[in-house]
């Protein structure tokens, strides 16, 4: 059996020197130092094999009895996208209310937790609730923990800025929208993510509807959009790892999919390119290809009346579907400020636009 949380950390202190971050009189470190970011150069995987998945939101009742009880409040952040709910731990959801999560959060895009102990259960307990939404992605370069790849974490402190890596200073702002992990045969699908330090102000997370920048467009236009395949790749996020001396566990790939895909559940179309990891439209000569790509970025990053801005307090978990959203992390905090963040990744269904 895997360690808990309290055999593998038996005190913050001692942690933090195996880690050998500078500690200060004003800063004990990662209040969570098991989840510290971990790379192990000799760590490999194979290629990701395609497996059956089937979306639990299809079994669930649509009145959502379990997730939504009298004890739950819900509140609706936008029209199209975002809904905080408190009164109700995720740690404690039957299977049915795990169902009830997936369905509500394919249909409401991104659903914001609050006060929430999921982050101090275990990992063993945290991954086995992220398993009932698909096989959970092991990320081929980010800071994974270790015994545990299934963790994708994101740290940003004075020691470790995780962000400055990715997207380099040149850069007049750090928006990067995308939906993670794009470039898999079988993307992401309803994905967990818990902050465990967090700065004082911002370190928000801003999301958009897919499914709306897709509705906004005229009839046809969507027309011209049916039936294009769009090419996603790994190899950008590996070279870039590969260059500051980083790890790549698994070598990257390119994969094609359906440029509007239907979800499994809910049965809406969402635009399904992203900035982040969609370079180009099958069939299209460059030109073609970067015009439509480009309106297509610039229309999803404009649309503010379809976006919302995840802000996280002690305790919160937003659970999102990849497959409907875009998502962008804000680089907007004091760089001596740590962000400690813990995503756990289900893989969902090959997309599919029927
Ligand atoms: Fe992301």
């Amino acid at each position: 059996m895997a360690p808990s949380v309290s055999d593998v950390v038996p005190s913050i202190a001692d942690a933090v020197d195996d880690l050998k971050l500078t500690v200060t009189k004003q800063d004990n470190g990662p209040s969570y130092p098991f989840y510290y970011p971990y790379y192990d150069p000799e760590e490999k995987f194979p290629p990701t094999q395609v497996y059956q998945h089937t979306d639990p939101g299809a079994k669930a009742d649509r009145a959502k009895p379990h997730l939504l009880t009298p004890e739950t409040n819900v509140s609706h952040i936008s029209p199209f996208i975002g809904t905080e709910i408190s009164g109700v731990q995720i740690s404690q959801l039957s299977e049915d209310g795990l169902n009830e999560l997936a369905l509500y959060a394919a249909e409401r895009k991104v659903l914001i937790f609050r006060n929430q102990d999921f982050k101090d259960i275990g990992p063993d307990r945290q991954i086995e609730i992220a398993k009932h939404f698909g096989r959970i992605q092991r990320h081929p370069t980010s800071g994974n923990v270790k015994g545990y790849p299934e963790f994708h974490v994101v740290y940003r402190g004075t020691e470790h800025d995780m962000l400055k890596e990715v997207i380099p200073d040149e850069r007049i702002n750090r928006t990067q929208w995308h939906s993670d992990v794009s470039y898999e045969k079988q993307p992401a699908g309803t994905t967990f993510f818990f902050v465990l330090d967090q700065p004082e102000v911002g370190g928000d997370t801003l999301f958009g509807s897919q499914v709306e920048a897709y509705n906004r467009l005229s009839p046809e236009f969507k027309k011209r959009l049916e039936g294009l395949r769009a090419v996603h790749s790994a190899f950008e996020q590996a070279e870039s790892s590969r260059r500051r001396g980083g790890v790549v566990r698994r070598e990257p790939i390119l994969t094609e999919h359906p440029l509007v895909r239907r979800h499994p559940v809910t049965g809406e179309k969402a635009l399904y390119v992203n900035q982040g990891f969609t370079r180009r439209i099958v069939g299209y000569k460059t030109e073609e290809s970067e015009y439509l790509l480009r309106f297509l970025f610039d229309h999803i990053a404009k649309g503010a009346d379809f976006q919302i801005r995840a802000r996280y307090e002690p305790g919160t978990v937003v659970v999102w579907d990849n497959r409907v959203t875009v998502h962008s992390a804000t680089g907007d905090f004091n760089p001596g400020d740590r962000r400690h963040a813990v995503r756990l990744t289900p893989q969902a269904e090959v997309p599919t636009d029927v």
